[in-house]
């Protein structure tokens, strides 16, 4: 039975969901449907790399919305994509966050959509890294993880779990409720 305070916390709130190209996004649709639960409005947005580890149909499914993963579709109701998603959202959730994706974000890269669309966005964002361990403690991942916090973005650590090389070690992602309550605490809600 659901718990009674994952109700519908998020009512009226509008997601920005970015999906990076870790292992953990296969479990991303769990965290659509959490968020869903709480009465959040979820908008995926697919890195190209997140592609191959989640599909859009899967994502188009569970959040009940259009997904996003082309940054110059012409077929789409908007005109500029990455600042009308960034204008709709209240809080833009990166999770998992690769390696890969943070170092853009921390560089300030808008090659893609996803990327773009936190540049334009003002308001919060929050950061769920899912990586390899020796990923995670390398120093140009510990400074871009540092130069994301000094952005006043905010973050899930990672936990101790299973890895996909194998080894039980810090990089697993945080679990799904530690990622919707740090969204709905955000919130306000
Ligand atoms: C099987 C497999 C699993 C991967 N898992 C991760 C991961 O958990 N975290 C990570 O940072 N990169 C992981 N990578 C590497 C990223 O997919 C790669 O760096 C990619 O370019 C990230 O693109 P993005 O910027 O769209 O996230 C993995 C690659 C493979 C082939």
């Amino acid at each position: 039975m659901k718990s009674k305070k994952n109700q519908k916390r998020l009512t009226a709130k509008t997601i920005v969901h970015i999906v990076s190209g870790s292992i953990a996004a296969y479990k991303a649709g769990d965290v659509v449907t959490k968020l869903r639960e709480a009465g959040a409005r979820v908008l995926c947005i697919l890195t190209p790399s997140a592609r191959h580890f989640v599909t859009p149909l899967v994502l188009r499914a569970l959040s009940g919305e259009r997904v996003y993963d082309d940054f110059f579709s012409v077929d789409s109701e908007h005109s500029v994509i990455h600042t009308e998603l960034a204008q709709s959202a209240d809080l833009i959730l990166v999770s998992p966050a690769s390696a890969d994706f943070m170092a853009h974000l921390a560089a300030g890269f808008a090659g893609d959509l996803a990327s773009c669309t936190v540049l334009a966005a003002t308001v919060p964002v929050v950061v769920v890294p899912a990586m390899n361990d020796q990923m995670l403690n390398h120093p140009a991942t510990a400074r871009n993880l540092k130069i994301l916090r000094g952005f006043g973005y905010h973050w899930v650590p990672p936990v101790v779990g299973h890895l996909v090389c194998g080894k039980e070690a810090v990089g697993h992602i945080a679990s799904d409720d530690a990622i919707v309550a740090a969204v709905s605490n955000l919130l306000g809600a």
